[in-house]
């Protein structure tokens, strides 16, 4: 009996495949048919076994917009910059695909910055990134403060392996950069480390690193079969992901309820985020309550230390692997800094060499190769076509930074491509990643800041190169919720 139920079920599928119409209107953008209940995913899977190709294997066949369907999410990938520009900058694109694990780990509610909507985004990114400011964010004085107090903790423990009486050691580079990243914006949201949040910076740390490496496969299933995270939670990688969002949710509640008591207890004139925040909430309860702190919170810690510390991964695979390209920015921070003396952010100005590295790199190690998606609030309409109303709008920026129209020798690690005949930086505007309008990357002063500062203070005490007997580690870049290097070990030799 159960086998004619089967082919009865499959014999409709494949008429439902076959006889009917293509599922997209002729408005929409063109794409490969899809599949009952999966969609287009078998169509993703054909074009390569490697995720991070796909979309744009796809793109080359249906042109720089198209459609798919993932799972049963309706979706539009963008690959040309003239469509992430115009598309991204539109007002109706203004919100975020707010379901699976990102509903669950605000509660089912319209939270937070990164994943919030309407008036809650209106007004808490804003009022955090100028609050953030106020207390020196994008400073240069105090948030150099910060990221040295970080940056001498990474060294100290790389010069305790390195030892007293050898010179170098071979380090894994992976996550290397996590934590150091990790207590600086903590640094800039609760404006201190006290020995009290060293347990909870540990605990955050620790939870972040299972939940980066939890299987980025795991993520997409779900992402696509929403309530398949109830049925294979472990498999799935959902178990550790929540886990980690529970932590950070614990812990900024813990922050917010002390801040409180103690608001209560005497007058606070505010001098960091949190403490902004909890004096806020009698003006504008509505926004300012323990859950929007909670994910502002996890946003903020979040949104910046994955991708600043993968970037950081793949600035130091490319000063490992081009050792003459790092020899160039170590003789222009000698220009600035004879004597090892800190450099500031605003020394980058007299130091276009490793601005231009830092661009190139961003072509190259695209962090956020399909940035983060977007939804449809309305129906929009790009060139000819429609995007309807709750379409998921994705981009893949691996086409544009690989087009050879646009950059003559695409596959060359070339930071001079930014460079005139007088030295001085040009293009900087074709570098995308940190996307386009109001919606765009909020922290890309502070990514910029700290890859900086990092990067150089980093050079000045050591010299990074392949492990002696090693080969050239792999240059192209692992899947993952950020696209970075595949394991790999670099030479630590101090100066
Ligand atoms: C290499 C580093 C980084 C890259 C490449 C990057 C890139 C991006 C991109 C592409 C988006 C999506 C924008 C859009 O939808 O148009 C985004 C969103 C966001 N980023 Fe970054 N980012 C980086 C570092 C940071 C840092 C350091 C912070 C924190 C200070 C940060 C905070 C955020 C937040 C809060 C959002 C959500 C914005 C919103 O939904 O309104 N990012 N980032």
């Amino acid at each position: 009996m159960f086998v004619y139920y089967a082919l009865a079920v499959i014999i409709s599928l494949l008429i439902y495949y076959f006889l009917l119409k293509n599922d997209h209107s002729s408005k929409e953008p063109p794409g490969p048919k899809p599949w009952p209940i999966i969609g287009n995913l078998l169509d993703l899977a054909k074009a390569s076994d490697n995720m991070t190709l796909s979309m744009g294997i796809l793109a080359e066949k249906y042109g720089e917009i198209y459609s798919l369907k993932i799972g049963s999410k309706r979706t539009v990938i963008l690959t040309s910059k003239e469509a992430m520009q115009t598309i991204f900058t539109n007002e109706a694109t203004f919100a975020r695909d707010f379901s699976g694990m990102f509903a669950d780990r605000s509660f089912n509610k319209n939270l937070g910055i990164a994943f919030s909507e309407g008036e809650v985004w209106e007004k808490l990114r804003p009022w955090a990134f100028k609050t953030l400011k106020e207390y020196g964010f994008g400073k240069s004085s105090d948030m150099e403060h910060f990221i040295q107090v970080s940056s001498q903790r990474l060294f100290a423990s790389i010069d305790a392996i390195i030892g007293i009486d050898k010179k170098s050691c071979d380090l894994d580079v992976e996550l290397l950069f996590n934590n150091p990243i990790l207590s600086i914006m903590w640094q800039m949201v609760v404006g201190r480390i006290s020995p009290n949040d060293e347990p909870h910076l540990k605990l955050i740390g620790e939870k972040g690193y299972a939940f980066i490496r939890a299987s980025i496969f795991g993520t997409g299933i779900v992402n696509a079969f929403p309530f398949l995270r109830f049925v294979f939670p472990k498999a799935l990688g959902y178990d550790v992901q929540m886990d980690f969002f529970k932590t950070c949710n614990a812990i900024a509640l813990k922050l917010f309820q002390e801040m409180e008591q103690k608001s209560k207890k005497s007058h606070i004139t505010p001098t960091n985020l949190l403490e902004a925040f909890v004096l806020n909430c009698g003006t504008d309860p509505k926004i300012f309550n323990s859950e929007n702190f909670q994910l502002t919170f996890q946003d903020l810690l979040l949104a910046s230390t994955d991708t600043t510390n993968s970037f950081m991964e793949i600035v130091t695979l490319y000063l490992a692997a081009y050792p003459d390209v790092q020899e160039k920015i170590y003789q222009e921070i000698l220009t600035v800094a004879e004597n090892g003396e800190e450099l500031s952010f605003a020394d980058r100005k007299k130091m276009p060499y490793i601005q231009a590295f830092f661009l190139e790199t961003h072509r190259k190690g695209r962090v956020l190769q399909n940035m983060v998606p977007r939804r449809a609030l309305s129906d929009l309409a790009y060139k000819d076509y429609i995007i309807k109303k709750d379409t998921i709008i994705m981009a893949d920026t691996r086409l544009y930074y690989e087009s050879e129209e646009n950059w003559t020798d695409p596959d060359a690690f070339r930071p001079e491509r930014f460079l005139n005949e007088d030295g001085q930086i040009v293009n900087a505007g074709s570098i995308i990643s940190f996307s386009f309008g109001k919606r765009n990357c909020p922290g890309e002063l502070y990514a910029n800041i700290v890859s900086f500062l990092l990067t150089t203070s980093l050079l000045q005490r050591y010299k990074l190169s392949v492990p002696k007997g090693q080969e050239i580690p792999r240059l192209d870049l692992k899947p993952g919720l950020t696209l970075k290097p595949y394991p790999f070990q670099a030479a630590f030799t101090k100066r």
